[in-house]
């Protein structure tokens, strides 16, 4: 069998990661695209989301969630690029993704001498992801270690002996994550960050925001990546992280989207996209 009949296919909730790649090609293919992302469309296809993969929708009202989600994605991954180019100016070195899937951040961006970035997801999406940039040969734009753990489990032990060094600072970036775990998860997902967080460190998280899984989840295919959201932010994001020790501002998709000259043109409460945007100093 070859390497490419071997590969595991997506499923689960890791399949969302696919999902994202998928976004990510579209976006890098056009003229003003906010970031390129070169390997995303071999993920994607590689995970059976290729360009002729999924007819287009048929009902207007479906064809406006897909829109609003894809844009979504596109604005929190530029959000998120320009905040590690911002953490790194300020000097931090240790970067970890968690919940990475098929995040090429290693792989695209430019990153200063001695950046160490960790990615962390489970072993499925790890592997899948090795074999895809195995065969794209693909070379790290820094010294990228990968973790296989369930956030659920104790990672930050895994981190530790993977060689994260919490006495420096960090930058985490959860990225469409957190809308997957229930809030318990969420709580001690955050707790444990900030015990592995230096000060100067930085964190950038994406939240569902208030409503968003009723009024997408309405209707949402089984098995689709909107089937499998269980928790959204809390009415006072701001706030919530203060308590965990973050100086936190938030903002919304809609928000940067206009910064960014790609305007949510549908009316606010219905595409108002799933998410709000964190970023987050500890001081
Ligand atoms: C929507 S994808 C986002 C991937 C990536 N952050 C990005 O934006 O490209 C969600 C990712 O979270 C990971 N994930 C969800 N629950 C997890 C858990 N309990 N432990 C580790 N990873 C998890 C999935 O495997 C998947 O790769």
């Amino acid at each position: 069998m070859t390497e490419e009949q071997e590969r595991v296919q997506p499923s689960g909730v890791w399949a969302t990661a696919v999902g994202v790649a998928k976004v990510r090609a579209r976006e890098s293919e056009r003229a003003d695209a906010l970031f390129r992302d070169p390997l995303a469309q071999a993920f994607a296809t590689a995970g059976g989301r290729g360009p002729s993969s999924s007819p287009p929708p048929d009902d207007e009202a479906d064809r406006r969630r897909r829109a609003g989600l894809a844009l979504s994605i596109v604005i929190r991954t530029k959000f998120l690029d320009d905040l590690l180019r911002q953490a790194t100016a300020s000097g931090v070195r240790q970067v970890v993704l968690l919940g990475a899937g098929m995040d090429s951040r290693a792989f695209r961006m430019d990153w200063p001498e001695g950046t160490r970035l960790f990615e962390v997801d489970t072993a499925e999406p790890l592997d899948f992801k090795a074999s895809v940039l195995r065969r794209e040969r693909a070379v790290a734009r820094c010294e990228r270690i990968t973790v296989a753990v369930d956030l659920r489990e104790d990672w930050p032990s895994a981190l530790a002996e993977a060689g994260h060094d919490p006495t420096e600072p960090t930058v985490w970036i959860a990225e469409g994550l957190l809308i997957y775990l229930p809030e318990d998860a969420v709580e001690l997902l955050l707790a444990r960050i900030g015990a592995q967080s230096a000060a100067g460190s930085r964190m950038g998280l994406t939240l569902g925001s208030r409503g968003v899984i009723e009024r997408f989840g309405v209707d949402a295919a089984p098995g689709s990546a909107v089937s499998m959201w269980v928790s959204e932010m809390p009415d006072d994001p701001v706030s919530w992280l203060a308590g965990h020790g973050w100086e936190a501002g938030s903002h919304t998709l809609r928000e940067c989207a206009a910064a960014y000259g790609r305007p949510m043109t549908s009316p606010p409460q219905r595409a108002e996209g799933p998410g709000g945007l964190i970023s987050a100093l500890r001081p």
